[in-house]
């Protein structure tokens, strides 16, 4: 979060490239370091930088990142206990830093001269100078990384990946092609040796980045009622079912991947959840909503500084759920919708419905699927009736692996009343049978109530037949 915090800062110095760099320390400590070729500050514009909520800024461009003057001290001194920025815009070359030293004497910014910037830049980016502009941010003695000396190649890897987590997600509509492309790269840079390792340029992580729609319609826009029109826009996705895309799992687990997504100026601030109108739960795992913020609704929407997080005022949460696509699918509808989606999710074989195939007249089967809106892309199994021996004590056997519902053809005579079998006979008590078991034969478990269902059938039907008046 607090490295997104300084890549807001590049991004809003229009740089193109940015390296976010691990540095592997010959004591065994871990450094960081992003690098940007944005547009650089001079020397006036890097102390005004580096002042807690400078002001300079706090203006009416809506479309930067930062808001409050503050990302580059906060965001920096939450994680090292010093920071450096060297920057050059034109030919100036200029640097800064909050030392514990300085902070110490009463919050006094060291303030480098050219020599030492370039020093400083040796130190820690001799491969990647400041060509016309830029900026290095520097961060050393980081609290939160377990800083276990010796070991500094393997604690820089495990950030490296998770930094490649976030970043991909939180920059995924920068990484993506368009007019404000970035490119973001990690690398881990060994100080002994002076070299660095492969970089991982970043590729984005869609959280809508879905193949094809799980369902026919979406996305579609929700567009809120009155006022809230102009405040946010609203896209509803449902992600098609079983999906092992890692744009749909995503890190930190899928349930709580579903829900909001809120967009400040293309930087995703909160990526998934309902903020408390809902628990996430599997059934709606489906459902992701993307919201851009207007940035004319910070104060509204309680954008904390960090921007990680958001406290949405109860009328926009309102707001949302009284959204409507152009086509009139209301936000509920939507749920629904996502909800049914997952409903239909991996249906493996053996919990495919089973439906009559084979043991009645053709035409009855036509219009038996008919009837069960049953079309040839329709999942299910087929149920084919079978006659066999059984004990006088079953009416029928219903072998749900195999599909095959056996009748005990010590009744079939009872049953034909008179009139020749065949591989069709007797379709109305197969039909009623298949009625009265349709739930058994849809489910993938015999759980106690139906098994219980299924034998209370049996004994009904065994003492019904011994009524049937055989002709003859
Ligand atoms: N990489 C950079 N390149 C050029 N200028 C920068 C860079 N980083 C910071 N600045 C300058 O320093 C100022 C202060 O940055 P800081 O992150 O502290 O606040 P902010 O971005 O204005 O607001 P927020 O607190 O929301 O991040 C910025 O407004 C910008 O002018
Ligand atoms: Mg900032």
């Amino acid at each position: 979060v607090a490295v997104a915090d300084i890549i807001d800062n590049s991004i809003d110095a229009k740089a193109r490239h940015v390296v976010v760099r691990l540095i592997a320390r010959t004591d065994g400590k871990v450094d960081l370091v992003i690098w940007d070729d944005g547009c650089g500050m001079s020397s006036g514009r890097l102390k005004e930088a580096m002042r807690f909520g400078s002001s300079m800024e706090i203006e009416s461009d809506m479309s930067r990142l930062g808001k409050f003057g503050l990302g580059l001290k906060l965001a920096s001194l939450s994680q090292a206990r010093e920071l450096r920025v060297v920057s050059r815009s034109d030919r100036e070359l200029s640097g800064r830093a909050w030392l514990e030293t300085g902070i110490a004497r009463g919050f006094i910014c060291t303030v480098y001269e050219q020599r030492e910037c370039l020093q400083l830049l040796r130190q820690v980016v001799p491969d990647r100078p400041l060509q016309r502009a830029g900026t290095v941010v520097w961060w050393s003695h980081l609290y939160r990384v377990a800083q276990r000396s010796g070991d500094a190649q393997h604690i820089a890897q495990r950030l490296l990946k998770r930094l490649k987590d976030h970043l991909a997600l939180a920059f995924h509509r920068f990484l993506a092609k368009g007019k404000r492309k970035i490119d973001i790269e990690i690398e881990i840079f060994d100080q002994a040796q002076r070299s660095r390792g492969l970089p991982a340029p970043l590729t984005p992580l869609d959280p809508f980045g879905y193949p094809v729609s799980g369902v026919e319609g979406f996305p579609t826009k929700l567009v809120p009622p009155d006022v809230y029109k102009n405040r946010m826009a609203l896209v509803a996705h449902i992600w098609p079912p079983n999906s092992s895309a890692p744009e749909y799992k995503l890190p930190g687990g899928v349930n709580g991947k579903q829900g909001f997504y809120f967009y400040r100026n293309d930087r995703l601030i909160q990526g998934g959840g309902w903020n408390g109108r809902r628990e996430a739960e599997p059934h709606l795992g489906l459902a992701r909503i993307a919201i851009d913020l207007d940035p004319s609704v910070d104060v509204d929407v309680g954008l904390d500084v960090k921007k990680v997080t958001i406290e949405l005022p109860d009328e926009y949460i309102q707001a949302i759920e009284h959204a409507e696509s152009p086509e009139g699918v209301s936000f509920k509808q939507y749920l629904s919708l996502a909800q049914a989606a997952y409903r239909k999710r991996q249906l493996t074989e053996a919990e495919l419905p089973l439906i009559p195939s084979d043991g009645l007249p053709a035409d009855l089967t036509a219009f038996l699927h008919k009837e069960l809106r049953i079309k040839r892309t329709t999942k299910h199994r087929d149920l084919k009736f079978r006659w066999a021996p059984l004990s006088k004590s079953t009416f029928f056997a219903m072998d749900r692996d195999a599909g095959v519902l056996t009748l005990n053809r010590v009744y079939r005579r009872a049953l034909l009343n008179g009139l020749p079998g065949s591989s069709a006979d007797v379709p109305v008590v197969k039909c009623l049978l298949f009625l009265a078991l349709r739930d058994a034969l849809a489910s993938q478990r015999l759980g106690p109530n139906l098994k219980e269902q299924v034998d209370q059938v049996n004994r009904i039907l065994v003492r019904a037949v011994r009524h049937e008046r055989i002709v003859g």
